[in-house]
């Protein structure tokens, strides 16, 4: 059962206040847009609850266990993993080496024959195991997404964060990255899904939380979201077609 129960979080930089009494919870595998303008909080809100940054104040559990002053690795081994907007692999690592890491360090209870064959099983379904041996900078941007996806999967992670999984990335990779989602969700993990990109999180989220400014002005299906005035003043009723990626669409595959 997985249970996430985030209250009344506040956050500010200085006199900049980003995060203001957000509280949701997650009931078990669900797949949970988190959409928002630029500059919302939605990055913010996913360092807090992986324990890259302390809120102000609020509280965070997961299955029971609070986590909110925990490090980023302790919050990893309680079973919530996120991918970064900007990718962050070990470069001069192979692809294989950096799927190890995570599991070698944090997950006792596999040998480490298993841990290789389940990182092998993850880059073949992820369409990158030809690229084991390849130091991770020399894989392109789609390519390090996907390899980041693969190494969140090596702890069994009960809740993942996506933030902006599709940005900047080829077409063809995004095929991949949408059957990604749906395995794991249906494998029984949470996930919060955050991207710019309405298309994706109508198609593939079945609950939507809408962060505006460091507000929560709307958690519910998508309809109901889509529908709701507070969301199209604030949001949906802004021309998003300039904001769907931060970088540029790349031109590599994921094979050759
Ligand atoms: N470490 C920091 N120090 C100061 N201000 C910060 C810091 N991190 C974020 N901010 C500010 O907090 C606000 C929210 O930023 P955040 O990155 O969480 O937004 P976002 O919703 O993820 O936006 P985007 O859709 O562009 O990714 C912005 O005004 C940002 O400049
Ligand atoms: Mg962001």
């Amino acid at each position: 059962m997985i249970n996430l129960v985030v209250k009344d979080l506040n956050k500010r930089f200085g006199g900049l206040h980003v995060l203001k009494d957000v509280s949701f919870e997650i009931n078990g595998p669900e797949l949970i847009g988190l959409i928002g303008p630029n500059g919302a909080g939605k990055t913010t809100l996913t360092n807090v609850l992986d324990g890259a940054i302390k809120p102000n104040s609020g509280t965070v559990y997961l299955n029971g266990e609070r986590i909110d002053q925990l490090q980023p690795f302790e919050v990893a081994r309680e079973g919530l993993g996120r991918t970064f907007q900007v990718t962050r692999s070990f470069r001069r690592m192979t692809v294989l080496e950096n799927m190890l890491v995570p599991a070698l360090a944090l997950d006792h209870a596999h040998s480490r024959a298993e841990i290789v064959e389940k990182a092998m099983e993850v880059l073949e379904f992820l369409t990158i195991d030809h690229l084991r041996n390849e130091h991770a900078q020399a894989l392109s941007g789609g390519q390090q997404k996907l390899l980041e996806l693969g190494r969140l999967l090596m702890l069994n992670p009960a809740v993942i964060i996506l933030d902006e999984p599709f940005a900047g990335v080829h077409p063809r990779l995004m095929e991949v990255i949408y059957r990604y989602i749906e395995r794991v969700n249906e494998s029984g993990s949470a996930i919060i899904l955050i991207s710019h990109q309405m298309d994706s999180i109508f198609s593939l989220c079945k609950r939507l939380l809408v962060l505006n400014y460091g507000d929560l002005i709307a958690d519910g299906a998508p309809e109901t979201v889509k529908n709701d005035p507070v969301v199209i003043e604030a949001y949906l009723g802004v021309d998003e077609e300039d904001d769907e990626t931060h970088g540029t669409p790349e031109e590599e595959g994921a094979t050759p």
